[in-house]
């Protein structure tokens, strides 16, 4: 009897102490300026990859390798409009009011990149190399068909002196 007290007593010291010990419960929101964070970092990693796949498809790669790459571009196509989210808009960064005032638009402009990123996709895995340089062409031409309204232009290197 006496034993079985000391093993609850302990037991409850363990559990007593696993509660304080847990760390403080993480954030269960991104921040507006983890959202900027985030979306700079796919675009820099959409235009890494593209330059792969271009690369990739001149040198003669296997189209079918270039379905995983392809498939992390079309996902990012797929998860970047929510990033944009109203509440980054007082967010220090390139993108240009527009994207909040012509909301229509800029969706227009995902839904391009959308559809030529599945498209390279679906090229890459049928091994058909025409359709896959006519996708990889659409793909460019939606990056910068939406950078033209939405992205501001790179702040001018600071003067020397
Ligand atoms: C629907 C619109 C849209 C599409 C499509 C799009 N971008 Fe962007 N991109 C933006 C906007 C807006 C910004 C500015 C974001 C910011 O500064 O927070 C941006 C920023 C960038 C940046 C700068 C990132 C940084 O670190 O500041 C790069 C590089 C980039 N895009 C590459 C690409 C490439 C490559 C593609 C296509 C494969 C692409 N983007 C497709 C809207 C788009």
């Amino acid at each position: 009897m006496i034993a079985a007290r000391i093993v609850i007593a302990g037991a409850l010291m363990v559990t007593g102490w696993a509660a304080m010990a847990k760390p403080a419960a993480a954030p269960t929101q991104p921040s507006p300026q983890d959202l900027v964070l985030a979306r700079q970092a796919g675009m820099t990693m959409a235009a890494s990859t593209l330059n792969l796949l271009r690369g990739a498809s001149t040198n003669g790669t296997p189209l079918k390798n270039l379905a995983f790459p392809a498939s992390g571009l079309a996902k990012w196509a797929d998860a970047a409009p929510a990033l944009f989210a109203e509440s980054t808009r007082g967010v220090p960064s390139r993108a240009l009011p527009a994207v909040w005032t012509n909301k229509a638009d800029f969706a227009i402009k995902a839904k391009a990149f959308s559809d030529s990123t599945k498209a390279l996709v679906a090229a890459a895995r049928a091994d058909d190399k025409a359709a896959f340089d006519a996708a990889l062409a659409s793909t460019a031409a939606s990056c910068k068909g939406c950078h033209d309204s939405y992205q501001a232009p790179p702040a001018p290197p600071a003067k020397a002196g």
